[in-house]
């Protein structure tokens, strides 16, 4: 169990707050995996009661929480020890130093505070100055959670961690990156390295290539401000995208701690052979959806959406053919790609193996053959799959692709916590292993700056795909050049 803390919530009233950390917060609290002392602060620069702060938190669990209906003693307990405070000018961080020390006392948490950064990216710096000059770190530990986007280039994040660190070590800094709390993604490591079976093939010698998939069917929904000033690599490739392929890619670490993995996942990102000016024409597509149909349901075309220009340049899908520079994937491309308005919500992993290295059966045998696949999915229906060829029950031989299929589901009975619980968890316990590091965040942008330097010069052009289809042809052209195709999920 944690030791006793504080958790001091910047951004108590956002839309991320009430849809994903209070509810991760309130199954925690149901799961009785939270300190025993325990207490949060929510700060935002509009005031509200204590009540009214309590209020909305308990409607948005009621709305939002996976476990339904609504547990009202453990709400209560937990109730309790939720305060809010505004902070919109040094007053009332004043104020908020004030509440600390009283709910260190009152809660019994030791002066340890988690601060959490759930506010729009530009009020990082601010914030993370004001902990620092009006002295909010307590007596016990002090830590921060940074929420995603850290940064809008490497200059940027450069300049953020500098921020960051003239309050707080790098060892305190929890830098989010939710899908590394997914099961299904921390399940990448423990298949590799918890099987004896895998990773002797898992490399040049028997991998034909990977492909790595976020597809997503909604669009830019609420978030035109924010999405528009992003648009897909931002939002993302550079984190999501990038932490699956490190992860996929990675050596294995010599233990399960934040140290070993870390410097095991800024290894392989290090390793991945940048794109050039020359290339990025012919290794990365960008696309932008317009109109078409989701299920049956007519939706807009991205410029038609609320607050998006009408001339936006916006990419809501990117494609890339990756490869990773080391002795393990040399000549193995990673394809990768993700997309709004794609046809489903699927994100998934698929391993290509080399076909069988001399064929016996004839040619109108193995027909029907294709080569083995590993496939990981990571939601929805998360579970592995393996494809592979079998004798299909007939007089003569024919031969057929057949699938081996683990549904976590099925095998486990219980519904996964949402990655929100495990990160929370982690970064009141001090475990850093799946927050990325200062190197991992830099070296992302690092490979990802000059794509979108190109991009913004207009090359390649935006291509433009239906909403409801699986992106723009260019992307399937991406992949056809090496004489393969993309997988449907
Ligand atoms: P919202 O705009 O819904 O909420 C922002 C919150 O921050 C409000 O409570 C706002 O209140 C507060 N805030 C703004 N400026 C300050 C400040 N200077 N000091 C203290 N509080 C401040 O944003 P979201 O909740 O959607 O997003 C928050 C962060 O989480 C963003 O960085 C976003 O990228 C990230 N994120 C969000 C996701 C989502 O699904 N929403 C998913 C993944 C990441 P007030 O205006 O009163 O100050
Ligand atoms: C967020 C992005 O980080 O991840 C969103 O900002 C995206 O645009 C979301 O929709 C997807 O997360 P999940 O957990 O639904 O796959």
């Amino acid at each position: 169990m944690p030791k006793p803390a504080t958790l001091v919530l910047f951004g108590g009233s956002g839309d991320l707050t009430r849809r994903k950390l209070l509810p991760a917060l309130y199954n925690l609290a149901l799961q009785r995996l939270l300190p025993a002392s325990f207490a949060v602060v929510g700060a935002a620069r509009s005031a509200q009661s204590d009540d009214a702060f309590r209020r909305e938190l308990h409607d948005a669990v009621a709305e939002f929480s996976r476990t339904k209906p609504i547990n009202e003693e453990v709400w209560g307990a937990f109730a309790r020890n939720v305060r809010f405070v505004a902070t919109p000018d040094d007053a009332g961080y004043d104020a908020l130093r004030a509440a600390l020390d009283r709910v260190d006392v009152e809660a019994g948490t030791n002066g340890n505070r988690l601060f959490y950064l759930a506010t729009p990216p530009q009020a990082y710096a601010p914030i993370v100055r004001a902990i620092g000059k009006h002295e909010l770190r307590g007596p016990g530990w002090s830590r921060v959670v940074v929420e995603k986007p850290f940064g809008r280039d490497l200059a940027t994040a450069m300049e953020l961690t500098g921020v960051v660190h003239e309050v707080f070590r790098e060892d305190e800094v929890f830098r989010i990156d939710h899908y590394l709390g997914k099961e299904t993604v921390q399940n990448i490591l423990v298949l590799r390295f918890a099987n004896g079976i895998f990773e002797p093939i898992w490399n040049r010698q028997y991998v034909d290539h990977v492909q790595i998939t976020v597809a997503e069917s909604l669009g830019v929904e609420e978030r035109a401000d924010y999405y528009e000033h992003a648009g897909a690599m931002r939002d993302i490739v550079q984190n999501h995208l990038l932490q699956l392929m490190a992860l996929v890619g990675m050596e294995p670490p010599a233990a399960f701690d934040d140290r070993a993995v870390r410097d095991e996942k800024v290894k392989v990102l290090r390793a991945l052979r940048p794109i050039s000016d020359r290339e990025v024409g012919a290794r990365t597509v960008r696309g932008q959806y317009g109109r078409g149909y989701i299920e049956g349901r007519a939706v807009p075309a991205y410029r038609e959406e609320k607050g998006v220009a009408a001339d936006s340049q916006t990419e809501s899908f990117v494609a890339l053919r990756c490869f990773i520079d080391n002795w393990r994937w040399e000549g193995v491309p990673f394809y990768i790609r993700t997309g709004k308005r794609l046809p489903k919500r699927a994100t998934e992993i698929a391993i290509r193996f080399r076909i069988a290295p001399h064929r016996i059966f004839t040619k109108d045998a193995s027909e029907g053959l294709e080569a083995n696949e590993l496939v990981l999915r990571i939601q929805p229906d998360e579970g592995i799959s393996l494809t592979f060829g079998a004798k299909v029950p007939v007089q003569g031989l024919r031969i057929r692709t057949v699938n081996m299929d683990f549904v976590y589901g099925a095998s486990f009975m219980v519904d996964a916590p949402d990655a929100y619980e495990t990160l929370i968890l982690d970064a009141l316990r001090g475990d850093a292993t799946l927050f990325t590091r200062r190197d991992e965040v830099e070296q992302q942008w690092q490979f990802v700056d000059p794509i979108l330097g190109a991009w913004s010069r207009g090359v390649p052009a935006l291509a433009t795909y239906n909403a409801g289809s699986w992106g723009p042809t260019e992307a399937d052209t991406l992949i056809e050049r090496d004489d393969r195709a993309w997988r449907r999920p």
